[in-house]
């Protein structure tokens, strides 16, 4: 069939295999220019199928030559529906991957389930016997704690104030305010229970139990910062609470992996556009501007360029020492929180209004990234030609 993207507020409903697969093959082309690491051997990466996971998973298999056990929980195909793109994504990867001949298998399922948890250690013990490296890269709005039962919804609020900004909606470019009342005291603890540290915690510590980590092992999580105008929505909101949990974990973990020679560390990525990113009001607006003024001074970069950016600067050195910021975490966001940078997007913000944004901002920039992630608009694809959407992807356990 013909596969246009259809949109629906802040999400598309349909995907393009063939654009995701041109993707996954530019991020793998990317990382191979860059030379080879001497990285982790054996991978396990969940939320394998999109964004910084699937960077993650890329630059391991195709910069260290590792095999990769990879999770995550995206949508088949079916009779004339697309596929959400991380199946999409991990259809391109895993068959690249088996062409190069690099051991890949991935698992489809909810990752904050003990099924799933289960069933890839057994995938690892059976496969790999132990892994070198535990990449945690989970976006979702909710989560089934395993252990109650109950279901918890993450919501993006501020805490203790209603928050006023700019906004922007990025389909139309049209700039207006939008007012976002605090949180209740449960909407902080449910989206500390589905994007703080918990779930994290289960995997690391199935595993040890497992015997299925190696001397040395590491694990990493992703956490964001950002700058003070989205500061009360994003990192003083509910969510910058699940990041503290998810940053204080890291230590509980790192305290745990010590018997075994590993560690734990959260790396502090930069903001861009992603499926979970889109969704967050003000965030849009502030990223248009930061890819403006990033591309201006020729230091931006994408989900593949900071992954392979912390594999080869911060992870894999040939000193092996990792840097470190005064709370313990890795920074690769070093370059968006640059202070000339974000002296720059203070004075745009104040001059950001629908007229202006389409110059100062990089409101295109923002759009056609987010079509790219729907496998839309990217360079090389006949988006005319019939395509087939049923794709399956290769080694799915
Ligand atoms: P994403 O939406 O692109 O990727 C999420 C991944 O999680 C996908 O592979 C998806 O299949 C998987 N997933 C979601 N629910 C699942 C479940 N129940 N079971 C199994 N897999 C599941 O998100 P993105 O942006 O790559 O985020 C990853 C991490 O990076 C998050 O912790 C996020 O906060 C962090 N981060 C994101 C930034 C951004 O600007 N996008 C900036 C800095 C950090
Ligand atoms: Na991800």
């Amino acid at each position: 069939m013909i596969i246009e993207p259809r949109m629906r507020g802040f999400i598309c409903l349909t995907s393009h295999p063939v654009g995701c697969e041109k993707n996954v093959l530019n991020q793998i082309e990317y990382t191979r220019n860059q030379g080879a690491i001497a990285g982790p051997k054996k991978v396990l990466v969940i939320g394998a199928s999109t964004g910084f996971g699937l960077a993650s998973r890329i630059t391991s298999a195709f910069g260290a030559n590792a095999s990769t056990v990879g999770v995550f929980f995206e949508k088949p195909p079916s009779k004339g529906k697309t596929a959400t793109p991380g199946w999409y994504n991990s259809a391109a990867f895993q068959k690249e991957a088996l062409k190069s001949g690099i051991y890949a298998k991935s698992i489809n399922g909810d990752a904050f389930s003990d099924e799933i948890k289960q069933k890839t250690i057994a995938l690892i013990k059976k496969d790999l016997g132990k892994v070198d490296l535990v990449i945690y890269s989970l976006a979702s709005p909710v989560r089934t704690n395993p252990k109650t039962g109950v279901t918890h919804r993450s919501v993006l609020k501020p805490i203790g104030q209603t928050f006023s900004n700019k906004t922007v909606d990025f389909h139309t470019g049209i700039v207006s305010n939008v007012t976002i009342e605090p949180c209740s005291e449960t909407d902080i603890e449910n989206t500390v229970e589905v994007m703080g540290g918990e779930d994290w915690k289960m995997w690391m510590e199935s595993l040890m139990e497992a015997d299925a980590l190696s001397d040395g092992a590491m694990t990493l999580a992703y956490s964001y910062i950002g700058p003070q105008v989205t500061e009360a929505v994003y990192r003083k909101g509910t969510i910058g609470k699940a990041k503290d949990h998810l940053e204080a974990t890291a230590f509980e973990i790192a305290d745990m992996l010590k018997h075994i020679n590993g560690n734990a560390f959260v790396s502090v990525n930069k903001a861009l556009v992603t499926q979970a990113s889109s969704a967050i009001p003000v965030i849009p607006l502030y990223i248009s501007l930061l890819y403006k003024t990033m591309k201006e001074k020729e230091i931006h970069e994408g989900c593949i360029e900071q992954i392979n950016r912390l594999f080869r600067e911060r992870l894999y050195t040939t000193s092996r020492e990792i840097p470190l910021d005064e709370a313990g975490r890795i920074r690769i966001d070093d370059w968006e929180m640059r202070e000339d940078v974000q002296n720059k997007i203070t004075e745009l913000w104040e001059q950001a209004d629908t007229s202006t944004l389409s110059d100062i901002g990089d409101l295109n920039g923002y759009k056609s990234d987010f079509l790219n992630l729907f496998g839309f608009g990217l360079e090389g694809v006949d988006y005319l030609e019939d395509t087939d959407e049923n794709i399956q992807i290769d080694e799915l356990v």
